[in-house]
């Protein structure tokens, strides 16, 4: 099998590029080892910048995240029991939607499907091979058994943290770059109202809470816990105390109702340089991690996707591998600024389990700054709604 542009993964990057390449008339196939359902229904990220959904809606795909997801025009930030709102649109003009992972990527592979796209759902050991060449192939067995080559011009690395492109490249030739954190989100479903009109990010002794909502009747709940704790040793009742006692304060309390999904996520920042080897792109968490709090993950695959697809288009067009020649550096500029903010979210709003009552007054100080300026405030919506994307 033959294609210009193979690419490895159907998440957000995966299925995001095949549909720009597609509007510049160039051909892809996506090897997927999931099958559509499972994709269709991991619970993962909630919130789009404004420029992401901007995208989708640009090219067709954001019908739905305009009208059943909700525009959200600041979050609030609770520490010492009382709430702070940072108000994105009148201090950048710009807002995030809350809308989920899992609808875009219904809406995606919908899109995908409907016009024609080759997506090999089920596929089993995927490997990449003579990448540095200017033939590289996606070797896999699909869901059948049979065992196809796919030669392409190009190959991308959609795959994923725990894909398989990035390790294609040899050690000699990428530079890892990782920070673990030394506690995790334990994440609950409930069936509840929402306890807020907006997101709140909540600083406590206790540790931090965060507290999202997916629609009208689903909520989306997240405390901070240690790595390796069970989420399945936790009763309802615990869960419910524990997430009260890091938001309680000025009378505020949350709507409970029955917890119907759990599970704990671990935390860590991951960046790999260079974002491309020979002809293998790397886009998207097969490059780099970001700890949830700044809910950056699938809007900087967004991000990537886009500067890869123009850099592509570019090389189609007209020959010259100028833009190709530096996607990676282009890329990693925007990566490393949202892994500053990510780091710096996470950083002031958790507990370190080996800090001090110092290191707690501290991060109240920071708080203090930061919502009691305009210059502090400003950064943070500015980062939060999401930068230009520069090519
Ligand atoms: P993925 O979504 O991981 O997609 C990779 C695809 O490649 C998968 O479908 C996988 O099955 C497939 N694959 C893996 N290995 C192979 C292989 N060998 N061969 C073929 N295919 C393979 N981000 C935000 O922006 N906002 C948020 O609010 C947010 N919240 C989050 C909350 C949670 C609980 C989690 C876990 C993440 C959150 N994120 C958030 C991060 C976001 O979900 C990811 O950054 C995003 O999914 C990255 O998209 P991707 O396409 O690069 O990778
Ligand atoms: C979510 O709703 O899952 C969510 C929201 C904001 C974050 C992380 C996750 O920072």
């Amino acid at each position: 099998m033959r294609t210009r542009v193979g690419i490895v993964g159907a998440g957000p990057a995966g299925l995001l590029l095949s549909l720009l390449l597609a509007e510049h008339g160039i051909d892809s196939v996506i090897v997927e080892t999931r099958s559509r359902a499972a994709i269709e229904e991991t619970i993962r990220a909630g919130v789009l910048e404004h420029g992401t959904v901007e995208t989708l809606r640009q090219y067709g795909v954001g019908d739905r995240a305009l009208a059943e997801g909700a525009r959200h025009d600041g979050i609030e930030l609770r520490f010492g029991g009382q709430g702070h709102r940072i108000d994105f649109a009148n201090l950048v003009g710009r807002s995030v939607w809350l809308y989920p992972q899992h609808e875009v990527l219904k809406d995606l592979i919908a899109a995908r499907l409907a016009a024609g796209a080759d997506i090999r759902f089920e596929c089993g050991d995927v490997a990449l091979r003579d990448v540095t060449s200017d033939r590289p192939v996606i070797a896999f067995t699909e869901a059948d058994g049979t065992a196809v080559e796919l030669e392409c011009d190009v190959v991308a690395g959609c795959d994923g943290s725990a894909g398989i492109s990035r390790h294609t490249i040899p050690d000699a030739a990428r530079t890892d770059y990782f920070r673990t954190y030394p506690f995790g989100w334990f994440g609950v479903l409930v069936e509840a109202p929402p306890s807020a009109p907006e997101l709140i990010y909540a600083h406590s002794e206790r540790g931090f809470a965060l507290v999202s909502t997916r629609t009208p009747t689903v909520q989306r709940l997240y405390f901070q816990c240690d790595p390796d704790e069970d989420a399945a040793a936790w009763s309802d009742d615990r869960i419910w105390a524990e997430l009260q006692a890091r938001v309680a304060g000025d009378g505020f309390s949350l709507a409970e109702g029955p917890i119907f999904q759990r599970g704990v996520i671990p935390m860590r920042s991951y960046v790999c340089e260079p974002m491309r080897y020979g002809r293998l792109f790397l886009a998207g968490d097969a490059a780099h991690t970001v700890p949830p709090t700044g809910a950056k993950g699938l809007n900087l695959a967004v991000a990537d996707v886009l500067v890869l697809a123009r850099a592509l288009d570019s090389y189609y067009a007209t020959g010259s591998t100028a833009l190709l020649d530096s996607y990676s550096d282009v890329a990693s500029r925007r990566v490393w600024r949202a892994q500053h903010f990510s780091w710096w979210m996470t950083s002031m709003l958790h507990t370190d389990p080996a800090g001090s009552a110092f290191d707690v007054r501290r991060q109240l100080g920071e708080l203090e700054s930061v919502t009691g300026s305009t210059a502090g405030s400003t950064y943070l919506a500015e980062a939060y709604t999401g930068w230009p994307v520069e090519f």
